[in-house]
């Protein structure tokens, strides 16, 4: 399925999504064309992560949510994982004075007690030095997939339930959105995903229940700033309706 989209090169300013989650795909078919290995389509990857979040803050998005590494991502040959870890502790070092400029905050979702101790330990770092930014909230999902989340959070609500902190009545989205990973955090508006590829792989399988979808032919490395607006200009042309009708909305 190819997708012909016009380009365009400015948003509206008052209609701007709060939150865009990104699917960031393609980077070992990007490396593989070139006869690379494959992570050296993911280092390429990190230059588009700097170059999307910079673009991300000065349009004034709130919230990016980048999915960086699945559950099931565990799967993949030992090189490639501890390669990709190794490769976010670089991206973090050589990016952190950046990110403060910026005045990011950075955030994580995911099971990040299951990461290396170094990885672990420089996220916890960054994060803990970015807490009083007041800009974008970048979210790394790491060790993250949607159903795991959900397990969490089913597991959280029957052990309150038990100790008599929720009554099973009073169950409801408010309290499910304040057990998951992104208590606090809006759900995204739209989402995007690159590489040609039409699925959501486990990703914020509850929080994207209306969001816009944008699918790119564009391998990860190869997405850029230009490409990122066209997808924000594309949301703000969709008309969205939330199950009621279009005169209903208009
Ligand atoms: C999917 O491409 C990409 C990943 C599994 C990793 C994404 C990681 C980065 C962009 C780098 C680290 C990120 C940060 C936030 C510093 P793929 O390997 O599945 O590509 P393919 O489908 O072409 O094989």
């Amino acid at each position: 399925m190819k997708i012909l989209r016009k380009k365009t090169t400015t948003v509206e300013k008052n209609n701007l999504p709060k939150h865009i989650a990104i699917i960031m795909d393609g980077n070992g078919r990007w490396a593989k064309k070139r006869g690379n290995i494959r992570l050296l389509g993911h280092k390429k990857g990190v230059d588009t992560v700097n170059e999307i979040v910079t673009a991300a803050a000065e349009i004034g998005i709130e919230y990016l949510t980048l999915y960086a590494f699945s559950t099931e991502n565990w799967n993949r040959p030992k090189d490639e994982v501890f390669g990709l870890m190794d490769l976010l502790v670089t991206a973090l070092e050589n990016n952190l004075k950046k990110i403060q400029q910026n005045n990011v905050v950075l955030r994580t979702i995911g099971d990040i007690n299951s990461l290396p101790p170094r990885t672990r330990e420089k996220l916890q770092d960054a994060v803990e030095h970015t807490k009083q930014n007041t800009g974008l909230n970048l979210i790394l999902a790491l060790s993250y997939s949607a159903r795991w989340e959900i397990e969490e959070m089913v597991k959280r609500i029957a052990q309150e339930c038990v100790e008599g902190k929720i009554s099973v009545e009073n169950i409801d989205k408010t309290i499910i959105n304040s057990h998951l990973c992104t208590k606090n955090i809006p759900d995204p508006e739209l989402l995007i995903r690159t590489s040609g590829e039409y699925r959501i792989s486990n990703f914020l399988l509850w929080q994207i229940a209306y969001t816009e979808l944008y699918f790119t032919e564009t391998l990860w490395p190869d997405f850029t700033k230009e490409e990122f607006i066209t997808a924000i200009a594309d949301y703000q042309s969709r008309e969205r309706r939330f199950g009621k009708t279009g005169e209903q909305v208009q």
